[in-house]
């Protein structure tokens, strides 16, 4: 199947199974060079497929970096673009992200400063990055001083989703990535919530209809959210839901111990009782939100989150603006407000129960 990203005639589309030739698709774009940017671990894990790819393209240029978040650096991006200059390549290259989110939103934005930007290929390799990183061009490396601070908004030609790489997938990623599975539930739209609230289980048990089934929904989700907004001036902004808690927490950890679809799953949580006690989810939506959360078995975290602490990491994170928490929360099923009306004290007692 095809989800279209209409963004004009930067449009693309993201092919989820059962589309023929990945290396057919890649020569129909004209390309006069290859790059295929991955980690070790996908390198090592899909061998035999990178051989594939490099015997029906001949002269694929091949960059492995280090696998890890601790990677998705300038450095990293310097050490992609030496390995394209040294390959002495043009402007009608095309790049490949083979990998998750961290390869994905590093090479995409190597990909936007080679030759001023060469076309780049998102294939997403994890659920997080097939059901989100990889569709709607936010690409990004970190920073000493915070996530994801030097970047840009720089949209892929396509997207390459194969939902079997997620047989490699370790367990704990997986689950991760039904964090942002869960908040595509709780946002977007009544066909998605229905599916959260009845198969969310046969996603966790990784059913294979039901993985692909998820992957689409989420995809034309985000794909429609970010046709109306790519820049995030507006509507965009709803699918941080979950983020303003869930950034705080990562932050908190120091970014270990806790992966991003973790601190984004406790983090929903909070958002809805934050919701339900400003009075901004009805009664009613909080108790279908309720039974369908207590179906799920919430993450562990490290250790217990020091309340006050998480309070004051949450003003250190991006989407804070003129010294002023956004929470995004629901309103009714599909339609989500970012609101900055709530006290400290509500805040806290959300925490305080969420994490008694
Ligand atoms: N651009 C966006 O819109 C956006 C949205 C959400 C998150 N992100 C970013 O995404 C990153 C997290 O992405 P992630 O969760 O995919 O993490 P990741 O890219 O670090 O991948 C997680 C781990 O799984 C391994 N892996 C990947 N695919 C595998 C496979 N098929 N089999 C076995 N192992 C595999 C990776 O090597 C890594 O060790 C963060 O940096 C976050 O900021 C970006």
């Amino acid at each position: 199947m095809i989800v279209p990203v209409e963004l004009g005639d930067r449009r693309y589309p993201v092919y989820i199974d059962d589309h023929g030739s990945f290396t057919d698709r890649l020569k129909e774009t004209g390309a006069t060079a290859v790059v295929v940017v991955t980690n070790d671990t996908i390198a090592e894990l899909y061998a035999e497929e990178l051989a594939q790819w490099e015997q029906e393209i001949p002269g694929i240029v091949r960059v492995v970096v280090p696998d890890g978040e601790q990677y998705k650096s300038m450095e990293t991006v310097m050490s992609v673009l030496d390995a394209m200059l040294e390959a002495k390549l043009d402007r009608k290259t095309v790049v490949v992200a083979f990998g998750g989110g961290v390869i994905g939103d590093m090479t995409g934005f190597a990909s936007s400063l080679f030759l001023r930007g060469v076309r780049f290929v998102q294939v997403p390799t994890t659920l997080l990055a097939m059901v989100d990183s990889s569709v709607g061009g936010k690409t990004a490396v970190n920073h000493t001083m915070g996530k994801n601070l030097i970047g840009a908004f720089y949209q892929p030609i396509f997207v390459w989703i194969e939902t079997r790489y997620l047989d490699t997938l370790p367990e704990r990623e997986f689950l991760a990535g039904c964090g942002e599975v869960l908040k595509y539930g709780f946002i977007g739209g009544d066909t998605m919530f229905t599916f959260v609230e009845n198969r969310f289980h046969d996603v966790i048990a990784r059913d294979v209809d039901a993985v692909r089934e998820v992957v689409r929904l989420s995809i034309q989700i985000k794909a429609d959210v970010v046709a109306e907004d790519e820049f995030e001036t507006g509507r965009r902004a709803l699918l941080n839901f979950g983020h303003t808690f869930g950034h705080a927490l990562e932050k908190m950890y120091n970014y270990s111990g806790i992966l991003h679809g973790e601190g984004i799953f406790w983090g929903i949580r909070c958002a809805i009782e934050l919701g339900r006690d400003g009075g901004f989810i009805p009664q009613e939506l909080y108790s279908r939100y309720d039974r369908a959360q207590s179906k799920i078995l919430y993450p562990e975290l490290p250790t217990k989150p020091n309340v006050d602490s998480l309070f004051s990491y949450m003003f250190s994170d991006k989407k804070v603006e003129a010294g002023k928490l956004r929470f995004v929360v629901p309103t009714t099923i599909g339609e989500s407000i970012v609101t900055s009306a709530v006290t400290k004290d509500q805040v806290i007692a959300v925490m305080n129960r969420v994490f008694a």
